[in-house]
């Protein structure tokens, strides 16, 4: 369920990005990344990751070791996240005592460059770029954009033989505990509003990318050479705290829901998911309230 916000994103955004590092961090399919880890070129490669973001995949990266030197693009349509990215990576660098420096364009953290290009994805392949990228990585964006027609084109950004990494693709299963009689009835139509979702002018994204990716990516001539799930899992421990800042990331999931559906009347009732909202709410702040959200990773080669 990466499809929190309107289109034009605000702070608030930055905060449920940065809530849902842990998220993320625990959902990662390790064999998938571990397979990606195999394809990448061992020299100081050039990544291009799209829908970037605040920046938290680099960092992420970083500290599992799997990037150190070399250039990574974050590539967004949302500039106020871009300039948000700078910042929240300076404090992560600091906090690990890693050397960074801001740069006109980006920023040096330690050995890797890291470059920021503000655009928009269908803008940007309709542009024919021609910078190609050894590794190509989109982390909870895909279900956001049209797959079927951005894929071919992005596949294309990667020099012969670079890798992909595909990941948090969202796959049409969430289940909130405990059950709930209008969770059905809720969820179809919030996944009838993605279906149905048009942003910067296009098609933008479906409720059921993780598994179409199997389909599209052969049909793009990339079959997966790795596939898993990456289900988000979020629950409050015994004393009934979430970890980290998840609270506020369960409260976004909800907020999302609220307003894809708040003017749709037609397809849930107002007092439905008004009370469906405030159950849901209560057992958030009681602690008792367990998301769970079904995704998929991919990862393979460019095509041919
Ligand atoms: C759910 S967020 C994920 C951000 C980051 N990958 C992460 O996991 O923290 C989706 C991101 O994709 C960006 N985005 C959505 N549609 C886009 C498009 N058509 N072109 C470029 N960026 C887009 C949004 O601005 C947002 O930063």
């Amino acid at each position: 369920m990466t499809c929190f916000g309107e289109a034009s994103m605000t702070w608030d955004y930055a905060r449920y990005l940065a809530a849902k590092t842990t998220v993320d961090d625990r959902a990662l399919n390790r064999p998938v990344l571990a397979e990606l880890r195999r394809l990448m070129p061992a020299c100081a490669p050039r990544f291009l990751e799209v829908g970037a973001g605040l920046g938290t995949m680099v960092a992420r990266l970083m500290d599992w070791g799997a990037v150190g030197a070399g250039e990574y693009i974050l590539l967004d349509a949302d500039q106020q996240l871009l300039d948000g990215s700078r910042r929240w990576l300076c404090d992560w660098a600091a906090a690990r005592g890693l050397r960074s420096d801001l740069l006109p364009d980006g920023l040096q953290l330690g050995d890797l460059r890291v470059r920021l290009v503000h655009a928009e994805l269908g803008s940007y392949l309709e542009a024919a770029p021609a910078a190609l990228a050894d590794v190509l990585i989109a982390n909870a964006v895909l279900d956001l954009v049209d797959v079927p027609a951005i894929l071919p084109g992005l596949l294309r950004l990667l020099t012969p033989g670079g890798a992909y990494w595909l990941t948090i693709n969202y796959d049409g299963e969430s289940i909130f505990a405990p059950g709930h009689p209008d969770d059905d009835q809720i969820m179809h139509a919030y996944h009838r509003d993605m279906d149905e979702r048009i942003r910067y002018g296009r098609p933008a994204g479906e409720s059921q990318t993780g598994r179409h990716l199997f389909h599209n990516l052969r049909a793009a001539g990339a079959p997966a050479l790795a596939a898993g799930s990456s289900d988000w899992v979020v629950s409050a421990g015994p004393d009934g705290s979430y970890p980290g800042k998840e609270a506020y990331f369960l409260r976004s999931i909800l907020n999302t829901i609220h307003s894809a559906l708040r003017n749709r009347p037609d397809r849930v009732e107002p007092a439905h998911l008004a009370d469906w909202l405030e159950v849901r709410g209560r057992q958030l702040a009681a602690g008792e309230l367990v998301y769970i959200a079904h995704q998929l990773d991919f990862a393979g080669r460019s095509p041919g």
